[in-house]
């Protein structure tokens, strides 16, 4: 595993950024797994720039996201797909239909995620994984439990996920109570793992996550049997861990 320590959420940004488009450019046809959220706003930003200066060309790439939310769609403010259009889709050169999110209106959970499952495996393997990290240790939406879960499945989300996210709606009532997300898995079998942190709030998940027991209870734990983990996390959020 390598860590490596940004200043702040702009630098670790930069460099995050840096290492995905390294993996375009090694392997124009990659699959990338891609997240949401806070974290990798800035990310996703840098990687349009270039795309901008004609540095980068997504047009043989294929992604596959983590999770979505059930519940809502792809046209919902709040979706992951339409996080995903928004922050970078639709600002790059990527072929719509080679980009998959799980399936939020799918009412049938199994159904759902058997279909997701096979989009993973049919993409032939994850060459870059890109992972945030919730403050209870969650990545996708694996949620901290008694197990790890293998392969796509409905979650239950915790109140402690549910506080986290509800800066994005109207109120907390708002918040969907379950997600569809890929799987420990899928997660694992990707050829490398970038997983991305900034802020204090992250910096016991990660310390629990980087040098804990690994453990269910802390999902992103189970990233230290990955064979090519890359942190890049700012100054707050490896506040916990020394050197
Ligand atoms: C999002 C995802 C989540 C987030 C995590 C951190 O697709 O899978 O695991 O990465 O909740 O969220 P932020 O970045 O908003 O702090």
């Amino acid at each position: 595993m390598i860590i490596y320590k940004a200043k702040d959420y702009k630098d670790m940004s930069r460099r995050a950024a840096g290492i995905v488009a390294a993996q375009i450019m090694l392997k124009p046809d990659c699959v990338l797994g891609l997240a949401t959220g806070s974290s990798p706003v800035g990310l996703y930003q840098n990687l349009v720039e270039q795309y901008k200066n004609g540095d980068l060309d997504f047009s043989k790439v294929t992604s596959v996201n983590l999770d979505e939310y059930k519940g809502i769609g792809p046209d919902h403010d709040q979706s992951y797909r339409k996080f995903m259009n928004t922050n970078l889709f639709d600002h790059v050169n990527i072929e719509p239909s080679r980009t998959f999110v799980p399936n939020g209106l799918e009412e049938d959970s199994a159904l759902a995620c058997d279909a997701y499952e096979q989009v993973i495996q049919n993409t032939g393997g994850i060459d870059l994984q890109l992972l945030g990290i919730g403050n209870n240790g969650h990545i996708g939406f694996n949620e901290p439990g008694d197990a790890f879960k293998c392969g796509t499945h409905c979650v239950k989300l915790t109140q402690s996920t549910i506080e986290a996210n509800k800066r994005f709606f109207a109120s907390e009532a708002d918040v969907p109570r379950y997600a569809y997300t890929m799987g420990i898995r899928g997660i694992m079998q990707a050829g490398k793992i970038l997983l991305i942190a900034s802020g204090r709030a992250k910096a016991q998940a990660l310390k629990d996550a980087l040098y804990g027991p690994v453990t269910p209870s802390v999902p992103a734990s189970i990233l230290q049997l990955h064979k090519d983990v890359v942190v890049v996390a700012d100054e707050e959020a490896l506040e916990l861990i020394e050197g």
